[in-house]
This record gives structure tokens, C-alpha cells and sequence, in this order.
């Protein structure tokens, strides 16, 4: 690899590329809301959690913290604008839902919202909220998922999330997601030899 030469710069936020999800919130219709959310992330695999920072002078904070509950609806190309908005208009003023025609469907385990657009809805219960500055954390349980039926292989049954066209989140701009650069472990998994079955016919 090349050398290059580094430059030390104050301690900030560096950790890139991040999501930039839409959480919907709220146990009653002129409660529901939805806050843009980057400050999120997988905290642990059994029981499944995750966790989401959210500053306090948010309009979406005091009715997360109210009613412990929030969904996590990943997002995609298609509603990268909605999201950036949902990210810059506060629910204190306006119906988030009504302004982006986006669609408030009854949560499974949880009294609140997911938004039908999004193709995966991830339902938290909140277990801890920690102080931390800036921002509170929100660490919470993962109770219900759901996905897009469509995102299965018809033939397989396989979850093709790849199919989804997923957008990130990196350093204040939104992108797509590029190529595959391989599975889980394709750094020592033996290459199979093409054409195999050819050179046996011979
Ligand atoms: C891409 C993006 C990521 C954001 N991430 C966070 C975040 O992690 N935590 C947070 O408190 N606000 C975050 N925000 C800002 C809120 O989404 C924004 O202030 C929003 O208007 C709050 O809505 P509300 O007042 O209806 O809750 C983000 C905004 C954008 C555009």
C-alpha cells in the first residue's frame, strides 16, 4: 500500500460510514412523530439490542422517554429526501407523517407507529436511558422485527437486503451502497474452481 502522511485533529466524531434511519415514536396519533437518527448502532447479538443518542431538546426525546418505546425503519434511496427532512423539521410544529405522506402502521409489540415505506421496522423497548453530554442513550430491546415479504428469494426463501437499496450516512453527505466485496469470511474461505464440472466431462 501506498504511504501517506497523517494530520492529528481535535477529537470529534470520525466513525463513518453510519445509517441514517427514520425512529417513529409516539402511543397515539397526535403524539406520533419521527426523528432522522445517525447516532445508532448494534450493541449486542442475545438478547438482540441496539441503541439510539438523542439530544434533549429534541421534539421526538420526551416522548421516547415517556413511553420507552421507539422503531428503528431503515431507509432507502427512494426516501432519502423524507429522511433529511424528518432530520431538519421538528414535530413540534408540524405532522411528519402528513407533510411526507409517509404511513403510520400499528406497531406488534409495542403501543406506537413503524412507517409501512421503510422495508425493514425494527420494534425497541427502551432499558436504560444514560446521560452522556450532549446527547442521552437510549439502550433498548429489540421485541419485534418485520421485512418487506418481497425482499425474499421466491426460490430460496433467502432475505435479499441487498435488494432494498439501502442508503448510509457518511460525514454529512447521504450515499448508496456500492458493490459486494464479498461473504462473511471470504478472506479465508478456499476458492472454489470454476468450470469444475467441464474438465470432468473431458
Ligand atoms: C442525517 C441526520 C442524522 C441525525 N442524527 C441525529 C442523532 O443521532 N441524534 C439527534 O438527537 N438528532 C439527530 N439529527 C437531528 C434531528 O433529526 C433533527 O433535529 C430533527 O428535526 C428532530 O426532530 P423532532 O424535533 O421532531 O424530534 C439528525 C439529523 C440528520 C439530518
Amino acid at each position: 500500500m501506498k504511504k501517506t502522511t497523517k494530520t492529528e485533529w481535535k477529537p470529534g466524531n470520525m466513525l463513518y460510514p453510519l445509517p441514517a434511519v427514520m425512529v417513529s415514536c409516539g402511543s397515539n396519533p397526535d403524539e406520533y412523530n419521527i426523528i432522522t437518527i445517525s447516532w445508532t448502532g448494534t450493541i449486542n447479538t442475545n438478547p438482540p439490542m441496539c441503541y439510539i443518542s438523542v439530544r434533549p431538546e429534541r421534539h421526538s426525546y420526551n416522548i421516547i422517554k415517556k413511553n420507552k418505546e421507539f422503531v428503528i425503519n431503515l431507509t432507502t434511496e427512494q426516501l432519502a429526501r423524507i429522511t433529511d427532512f424528518n432530520g431538519v423539521k421538528s414535530g413540534k410544529n408540524i405532522d411528519k407523517f402528513k407533510e411526507t405522506g409517509l404511513t403510520p402502521v400499528k406497531t406488534k409489540k409495542i403501543n406506537s407507529v413503524l412507517i409501512e415505506e421503510s422495508p425493514v421496522n425494527i420494534e425497541c423497548k427502551v432499558k436504560q436511558v444514560i446521560p452522556l453530554g450532549s446527547h442521552d442513550m437510549f439502550l433498548a430491546e429489540v421485541v419485534s422485527v418485520s421485512v418487506n415479504e418481497n425482499l425474499l428469494d421466491e426460490k430460496t426463501d433467502a432475505f435479499r437486503l441487498d435488494k432494498a437499496k439501502l442508503i448510509s450516512y457518511s460525514h454529512g453527505f447521504y450515499y448508496k451502497l456500492g458493490e459486494n466485496l464479498g461473504r462473511f469470511g471470504f478472506s479465508v474461505t478456499k476458492k472454489k474452481k470454476k468450470n469444475n464440472h467441464k474438465k470432468k466431462i473431458k
